[in-house]
């Protein structure tokens, strides 16, 4: 098998930077090892409040292994992935050459669907998301091998518009939690961080999900957020650092499934921060496992690419 080389390397690293990661702390590195590529995960980049467990690392460090491993098969080269190869050591992900293959077109379509996905805090409109791309980011989730809800219904939004209220005033409460997501949040242009632009409409929040105080202050202009947004809980079975990795790759693939389909998409994650939040979410939601992140998935006007660091910086 040819092993991958520098180009190889770059080519991944571009892609899975695109990955999101809370406060897009980009909590990652690659490097060639032995033809292979790794994915490690960069602790110093784990948030010490919101993350004390490195959950969101996690999430992300999968995220980004899912588009490097696409963007390979949709090179021609794509990879075989084993998911924390040293025990112990900070490697996530190891890919190594499958061998060459043509691409096909669900992964070219998303594939190119990386560089346009972005979470999008903004009001959605109205329409509603159609059966088809609901089976499509279903069908996403399962090929995965995790399990994703769709909160079918005012019944089941409501209460977990309930639960994610209840989590959010819980680290409104939290001092250290503020302040450590308000030094994530730039004016100006960091390489990192959340840019204010991309916040949503703090001062007339959405009606029934807490949206993450990133924004700029004042009204989205002229629309409301919709009524009855669709929400999707992704989760695992086992709640293992193998587990959370990947529930990230299968987050990823879900995410540019919606983006490849024209949808919008941000995600909400109170309600897996706080423990007693995810409980009682994975109780209403009657599933063995854990719930491991919330979608929210619409039609929307595009915003704006959030930063990322140079490659650079974050290959070894
Ligand atoms: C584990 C995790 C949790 C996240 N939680 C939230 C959240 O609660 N609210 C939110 O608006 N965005 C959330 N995000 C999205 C990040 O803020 C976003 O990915 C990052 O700012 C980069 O922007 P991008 O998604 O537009 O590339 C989360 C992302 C990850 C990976």
């Amino acid at each position: 098998m040819t092993p991958y080389d520098q180009q190889d390397l770059r080519r991944a690293a571009e892609a899975a930077i695109r990955a999101p990661s809370l406060h897009n702390s980009q909590p990652w590195r690659f490097r060639l090892a032995d033809g292979a590529i790794d994915v490690i995960a960069d602790n110093e980049r784990q948030l010490a409040v919101a993350d004390s467990g490195g959950w969101a690392v996690r999430i992300a460090c999968g995220a980004a292994t899912f588009n490097a491993g696409l963007a390979l098969a949709a090179a021609g080269t794509p990879a075989t992935v084993a998911l924390r190869p040293d025990r112990g050591s900070d490697v996530v992900a190891r890919l190594t050459p499958a061998g060459p293959r043509r691409p096909g077109y669900p992964e070219l379509e998303l594939a190119r669907a990386i560089g346009r996905r972005h979470s999008n805090r903004r009001p959605f409109w109205p329409d509603p998301v159609p059966p088809e791309a609901r089976a499509a980011l279903l069908a996403a989730a399962r090929d995965q091998g995790v399990w994703m809800d769709l909160l079918v219904g005012m019944t089941a939004l409501s209460g977990f518009a309930e639960i994610a209220r209840s989590a959010e005033r819980v680290l409104r409460r939290d001092f250290a939690y503020q302040a450590e997501m308000s030094s994530w949040i730039h004016a100006d242009a960091a390489p990192d961080g959340v840019p204010v632009y991309a916040g949503g409409p703090v001062a007339e929040p959405h009606d029934l999900l807490p949206q993450r105080p990133y924004g700029t202050r004042g009204r989205a202009p002229g629309r409301d957020f919709e009524p009855e947004p669709l929400v999707a809980i992704l989760g695992t079975t086992g709640d293992h650092p193998a587990d959370q990795i990947a529930a990230g790759q299968a987050l990823q693939r879900v995410l540019l499934t919606a983006t490849a389909a024209g949808l919008a998409t941000s995600m909400i994650s109170q309600p897996i921060e706080v423990p007693a939040a995810r409980d009682q979410l994975r109780r209403s939601l009657r599933r063995t496992g854990t719930p491991q992140i919330a979608i929210r998935v619409g039609y929307g006007d595009p915003g704006r690419l959030s930063p990322r660091r140079d490659l650079a910086d974050v290959l070894v």
